[in-house]
């Protein structure tokens, strides 16, 4: 069977946690050159890449409209890419998104950091492949480091208990689900006023069971001073293999 595979980014971000903390104002992350290109046209290009991937969904600042409709055209995404109004949060940019987005119910969609640029077209694969299977699918990271619960003190942060890191796994993006279970999930939550920082954490508490798929640590979410750098040492490093 034909299965449509729509992605959403959201990009509506202010990206607060780069501010340099000179008072210099500061670009969206999202929208930070790598080489010469928008962060979001290096997301869009990877998701591009995959043969199964039928449309894509962008969601940004209403002031910032025009400018990505603009550069979408301009690196010859335009047939593939719809730009919608993102909201005030995350999950608001990815109802938003997901209200125009028009598929059946058991078609999949995936939603991804848009400054998440170095995401691989085959991690992509595995997790529509898994949420095709399962229903629900994320990419998520063991953890290396020991975990620690800490309680916020006015004496900065106490240790509450240390986490096996083995039941430990860092969700990623994508997240992948059926259709039908995500605009359940998003509408649920909408009715409990849950604020989640994930879509998964929506999708488990409509009690769907989501699986991991690995991912890898160079799918690094550009959010603070220095990612940036990093993410291009990625970038030269695979144009140069
Ligand atoms: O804030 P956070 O780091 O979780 O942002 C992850 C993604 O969500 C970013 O791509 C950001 O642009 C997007 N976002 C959004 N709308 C918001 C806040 C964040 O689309 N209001």
């Amino acid at each position: 069977m034909f299965m449509r595979v729509t992605v959403i980014l959201p990009a509506a971000g202010l990206g607060t946690r780069m501010a340099s903390g000179h008072g210099t104002p500061h670009s969206p992350k999202q929208f930070l050159e790598l080489g010469g290109i928008p962060v979001l046209i290096h997301t869009l290009r990877a998701f591009a890449e995959v043969p199964a991937v039928t449309q894509m969904f962008v969601a940004v600042r209403a002031g910032e409209m025009e400018r990505v409709t603009a550069q979408v055209q301009e690196y010859g995404l335009a047939g593939k890419v719809r730009v919608v109004t993102g909201g005030d949060s995350r999950q608001e940019s990815v109802a938003r998104a997901l209200a125009a987005v028009e598929c059946g119910d058991e078609d999949i969609v995936l939603v991804h950091d848009a400054v998440r640029p170095l995401i691989e077209p085959e991690v992509i694969e595995r997790t529509i492949e898994a949420a095709e299977k399962s229903g629900a699918a994320i990419v998520g990271l063991p953890a290396v480091d020991t975990i620690k619960q800490v309680e916020r003190t006015a004496d900065g942060a106490l240790i509450t208990a240390t986490i096996p890191r083995e039941y430990i796994v860092q969700a990623q993006t994508p997240q992948g689900f059926r259709a039908g279970l995500l605009r359940r999930a998003f509408a649920e939550a909408e009715a409990d006023e849950f604020a989640g920082t994930d879509e998964a954490s929506l999708v488990e508490r409509a009690g769907a069971r989501v699986m991991v798929v690995p991912g890898s640590a160079a799918n690094i979410k550009i959010t603070q001073p220095g990612d940036l750098e990093l993410v291009e040492f990625y970038l030269q490093r695979r144009s140069s293999r």
